[in-house]
């Protein structure tokens, strides 16, 4: 049963968010129980292949969240607002926020900061009944501002930075944060001060939910594990494994079989040759 938003707010269990950019991922999301799906424009990286999230369109996150939608009909969705659509105005932001929720389906957007502007525009959009999750630390669209994609909050001054961002982006409305790659004990202490959900991701146990990329999660890509993420599979080495092994067979013509192929009748041939 799909989630809502005051349930979300008062969830007991810690809260389960996983990324999906697709059909199958939505499905999947879904079949598992996730409480949220976010299309995340991660969707960016992990499936366009750029090498930020900054190319990455309205238009990409709308079509990549219609099919997530159709994959996942019954799961609390949010969707990215993606770089340059909320920061030129709060009419702009409302615009993109509203074609998102009506072609889609989702239920809430997600932006990244606290800036005055950002908060602005969280204001806006909760008050118009468009609900909103925060996401401070790290934040990936403006990654080369902070220095690139480093862990944030470390000295007084960034820790003091985050924790206000989040404070203030409660308090302008957003009914969760993402808060991303911050030391764990400062996760705490923001979680502490907020009362809606904080959802971590590279930020400790302390929050009051986990969120991963679908891609890192299932281990799409090998090589490395990255510090803030866990594989629970090796899909992609599986996935290399079995082409491979369809390539092998159909090379030595032991595939298809009989067993993938359709029969004729020996008149309808006879009459053919
Ligand atoms: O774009 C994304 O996938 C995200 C998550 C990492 C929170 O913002």
């Amino acid at each position: 049963m799909k989630r809502t938003v005051p349930e979300l707010l008062h969830a007991a269990e810690p809260l389960v968010m996983v990324t999906a950019y697709d059909y199958p991922g939505g499905r999947h999301a879904e079949g598992a129980g996730v409480d949220l799906i976010l299309v995340g424009d991660s969707l960016g990286n992990v499936v366009l292949g750029y090498d930020s999230t900054a190319p990455v369109t309205l238009g990409d996150m709308i079509h990549h969240a219609r099919a997530v939608r159709r994959g996942a009909p019954g799961t609390f969705l949010v969707v990215d607002l993606p770089f340059g659509t909320y920061h030129t105005g709060t009419h702009d932001a409302m615009k993109a926020a509203v074609r998102v929720i009506q072609e889609t389906g989702a239920d809430a957007v997600k932006m990244e900061g606290a800036t005055p502007e950002v908060l602005e525009v969280v204001s806006v959009l909760t008050r118009n009944g468009i609900p909103v999750m925060g996401h401070v630390g790290l934040m990936p669209q403006t990654a080369t501002a902070q220095g690139g994609l480093k862990v944030q909050g470390k000295d007084e001054e960034s820790a003091r930075r985050t924790a206000d961002g989040a404070v203030a982006l409660e308090g302008a409305g957003a009914f969760a944060v993402v808060l991303e790659a911050i030391p764990a004990r400062l996760a705490r202490l923001i979680t502490e001060r907020l009362t809606v959900p904080t959802i971590g991701i590279g930020a400790g146990v302390h929050c009051r939910g986990q969120v991963l990329v679908y891609h890192d999660l299932l281990g799409l890509y090998e090589g490395e594990e990255k510090k803030l993420a866990r594989r629970y599979a090796e899909l992609g080495r599986e996935a290399r494994g079995a082409i491979a092994a369809y390539a092998a067979e159909v090379r030595a013509r032991e595939f298809p079989t009989r067993e993938q192929s359709f029969v004729m009748k020996d008149d309808v041939l006879g009459k053919l040759y």
